[in-house]
């Protein structure tokens, strides 16, 4: 269910028996990766206490339009704003009869006139207060502003009735939520990322590395799996936590790192070479301190594997993006290590910006395109260059799909 991770569900929460069933919902949602807010009406209180609400979806509950200490910090319009879907489970006759007239008595309803983000809802009522003129009338006007109407279900009711009235099951709400996001532009790729420097060990206490955060990588990993990709992020020593959904596999060493990636690669889509791997290692590691007048004459070096170039050498191989930092000369640099690791794109930036640091400014190269990406947090920058790379390898994969069918 990647398509809710990361989104920003607003619950309301209305007066009605199905109300117990809301702090599954809260709890499924969150399961699936989103954030949840609930916002409940007064009537809601009398099924379901706030505090089992907001233990279940662990952030406050919103209950009051006219709270000084919640408009302070979240108010009405921020909420409103903030939400990338309001769904209401329940949603009560009288709560749909008060969206139908765009009444903004409470903040449940206020919201909804606030927001810009899709509103879904999960009636639950008698049967016989479904069936009714008012009530059906009021669904068609508020399918016909756009809301989803998700259910009800058909079955026997808190009050003994059977029909139609009771509110979907969270499993299946939360179901037809996540259709209300678009695919991610990976969704169901598979990924390997690799992220991070190698240490080269040269004795008990010095090795060879390079200079690198691991920011980059671990932020891509995390718009990966925003995009709906399966990702495996093999890092080197970071001090940054992994995303949460990435399956991370640790290394130390290029070796290490080599074959972790080429034990993986063959079932993946995806192949983004971002570690800033040591191109040499020590060709002995001491198992003492070597003595500072000794070092020169003990340390030999010799060539560690290049992963991304022998990844591209494999028969069934993935789509490959490798990264370049340079201090000169970037553009004819890259390209050359676009062209000589036989790679289908490169991401290129200079070392004075994007080390280290929060922030990136990037140029891609691929085939006979290039694009600029200003500088901008490594993120958002993340995030862009994801969508660009599922871009083009849909074009690329429609390009092989017009060929074969030839
Ligand atoms: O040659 P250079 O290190 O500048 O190339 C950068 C690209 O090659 C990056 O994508 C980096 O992850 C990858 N690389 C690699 N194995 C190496 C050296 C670099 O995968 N031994």
């Amino acid at each position: 269910m990647k398509r809710l991770l990361n989104k920003q569900i607003v619950l309301g929460v209305t007066g009605g028996v199905a109300a117990y069933k809301s702090a599954d919902l809260a709890r499924r949602l969150r399961e699936a990766g989103a954030e949840v807010r609930v916002v409940m009406t007064e009537n809601a209180k009398q099924f379901i206490t706030p505090l089992t609400m907001q233990a279940v979806s662990g952030n406050p509950v919103h209950d009051d339009l006219f709270d000084l200490k919640a408009e302070a910090a979240m108010g009405h319009i921020e909420l409103g704003r903030w939400a990338d879907v309001i769904l209401i489970a329940p949603a009560s006759a009288d709560c749909m009869a008060r969206l139908v007239r765009g009444e903004a008595n409470d903040l449940l309803t206020t919201l909804c006139l606030v927001t810009h983000a899709p509103i879904a809802l999960a009636p639950a009522m008698n049967q016989s207060m479904w069936k009714h003129t008012a009530t059906q009338e009021n669904v068609q006007a508020l399918q016909a502003k756009g809301v989803s109407i998700l259910g009800p279900g058909e079955g026997s009711q808190a009050c003994g009735d059977i029909g139609l009235g009771r509110m979907l099951e969270p499993a299946e709400l939360v179901d037809h939520v996540a259709a209300l996001f678009k695919p991610g532009c990976l969704d169901g790729k598979k990924i390997i990322i690799t992220a991070g420097p190698t240490h080269e060990a040269i004795d008990a206490v010095r090795f060879i590395t390079n200079a690198s955060s691991g920011k980059m990588g671990y932020a891509l990993a995390e718009a990966a799996i925003e995009a709906g990709a399966e990702v495996i992020l093999i890092s080197g020593p970071v001090n940054i936590l992994a995303p949460t959904h990435v399956e991370k596999v640790a290394v130390i060493t290029a070796q290490d790192m080599f074959k972790e990636v080429m034990s993986r690669v063959e079932n993946c889509d995806l192949f983004l070479s971002v570690a800033a791997v040591s191109d040499y290692r020590s060709k002995t590691i001491a198992t003492h301190k070597i003595a500072k007048i000794a070092f020169t004459e003990v340390l030999e070096l010799e060539r560690n594997p290049d992963i991304v170039a022998s990844v591209a050498q494999l028969k069934n191989r993935p789509f490959i993006v490798g990264f370049a930092a340079e201090t000169d000369n970037l553009e004819v640099k890259a390209k050359a290590k676009l062209v000589n690791k036989k790679l289908d794109m490169i991401v290129a930036n200079e070392v004075s910006v994007g080390m280290r640091g929060d922030e990136n400014a990037v140029t891609v190269f691929w085939s006979d395109q290039q694009r600029e990406f200003l500088k901008k947090s490594k993120r958002k920058l993340a995030r862009e260059l994801i969508k660009m790379i599922g871009d083009v390898m849909t074009a690329n994969a429609f390009t092989k799909g017009e060929m074969d069918a030839k």
